[in-house]
């Protein structure tokens, strides 16, 4: 029996072909970072007209690649939240039109909880109950699961997403998009204690994030305080690489200290950690240090499982196996979700 998976939340297209031992067959992504670099974002219109060129290309490809036809498959199982309106709207009627015209069931994946499913793909045994944090350009978000079918969400970010703060900080000190990547790069010859950044609600018990008063910090440390007569260091490869450094030591620390809390308040014993800016290596580092300091274990997706791609949404077999299936006026729910 085979699934597949599509994923147009945002602005990857990407098909995969998953056994119902979860075995992923193919997994096909099709980036449209060049499309979107120039504006320094993701421009959603752009997304979504990009995903309509592509999206059957890339089913087609994940087809091939599976060695599988369309009669092979068993249900489609489609990414409907969260996400660009427009952008989901494509993946869905793909899936709603290969649904209806093979007569086979529709399911729908939580984009947000398949970051999280996508720790299972790798791991030999059940992954669930966990504490899950999906940290990326649009979330930063943590939940107790305790079940691949049951995501509890424990806190958010009240403004800017981890990754979000990491581009951000990276335009302001002229580096590239996406700016993780450039910011852990520059920060490798910095020094992390060069400047104090803040770390907001470190020592309270709330599990929520804000990143944007570091924002505006790393902004008046680089260009200086406005109708401040004190004119900042110059923006030095130096000093860039000790603002990078600082910086990621800021988010790395209230992640890592949140994650702590979560999973002391829950007396949870494991954390899957998905999403883009997982791929950080002081983020990973530290995080295997907090969690081997509290005898937890801890899981983060494979790489090529992190950032956005459909394999994660095996997830839908979990809902096959539970009867979760979608009805054909199934929509989208681009906004965040709820607290439950
Ligand atoms: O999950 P993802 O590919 O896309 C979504 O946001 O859905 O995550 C992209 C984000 C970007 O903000 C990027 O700057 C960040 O992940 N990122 C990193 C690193 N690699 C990617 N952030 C910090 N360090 C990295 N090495
Ligand atoms: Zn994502």
């Amino acid at each position: 029996m085979l699934m597949l998976a599509l994923e147009s939340t945002c602005d990857e297209t990407a098909a995969a072909v998953i056994a119902r031992d979860r075995r992923i067959l193919s997994n096909v992504v099709s980036t449209q970072e060049t499309l979107h670099a120039r504006f320094g974002g993701v421009v959603p219109e752009i997304a979504s007209r990009a995903h309509v060129e592509r999206i059957l290309p890339v089913i087609d490809e994940a087809l091939r690649q599976a060695n599988a036809t369309l009669d092979d498959l068993a249900v489609i199982a489609v990414a409907t939240e969260p996400g660009l309106v427009g952008s989901l709207l494509v993946g869905l009627t793909a899936a709603k039109s290969l649904a209806w015209s093979l007569g086979i069931p529709l399911i729908a994946v939580n984009h947000l909880e398949a970051h999280i499913y996508a720790c299972q793909l790798a791991a030999k045994e059940n992954v669930f109950p966990c504490i899950g944090l999906v940290i990326s350009g649009g979330h930063t978000n943590l939940y107790d699961c305790a079940h691949a079918c049951e995501f509890a969400l424990l806190g958010t970010t009240i403004d800017d997403a981890a990754g979000e703060a990491f581009d951000k900080a990276a335009q302001i000190l002229g580096l590239g998009y996406p700016g993780g990547p450039q910011i852990e790069q520059a920060a490798r010859t910095g020094n992390a204690t060069a400047v104090k950044f803040p770390r907001t609600f470190l020592h309270e018990d709330r599990l929520e994030f804000s990143f944007s008063g570091l924002k505006t910090s790393i902004l008046y440390e680089a260009n200086g305080i406005p109708g401040s007569r004190t004119q900042p260091p110059p923006l030095t490869p130096e000093r860039i690489a000790d603002l990078a450094a600082s910086f990621q030591a800021a988010v790395v620390d209230v992640v890592v200290s949140k994650c702590r809390q979560a999973m002391e308040q829950t007396g949870r014993r494991r954390l899957c950690v998905g999403g883009g800016v997982a791929a950080n290596r002081s983020l990973r580092d530290e995080l295997a240090k907090m969690t081997t300091a509290i005898d937890a274990e801890l899981l983060i997706a494979p790489w090529s499982y992190c950032t956005d791609n459909a394999a994660m949404s095996a997830l839908g077999w979990e809902h096959f196996e539970r009867g979760n299936f979608a009805e054909l006026d199934l929509d989208v729910t681009p906004g965040l979700v709820r607290m439950r």
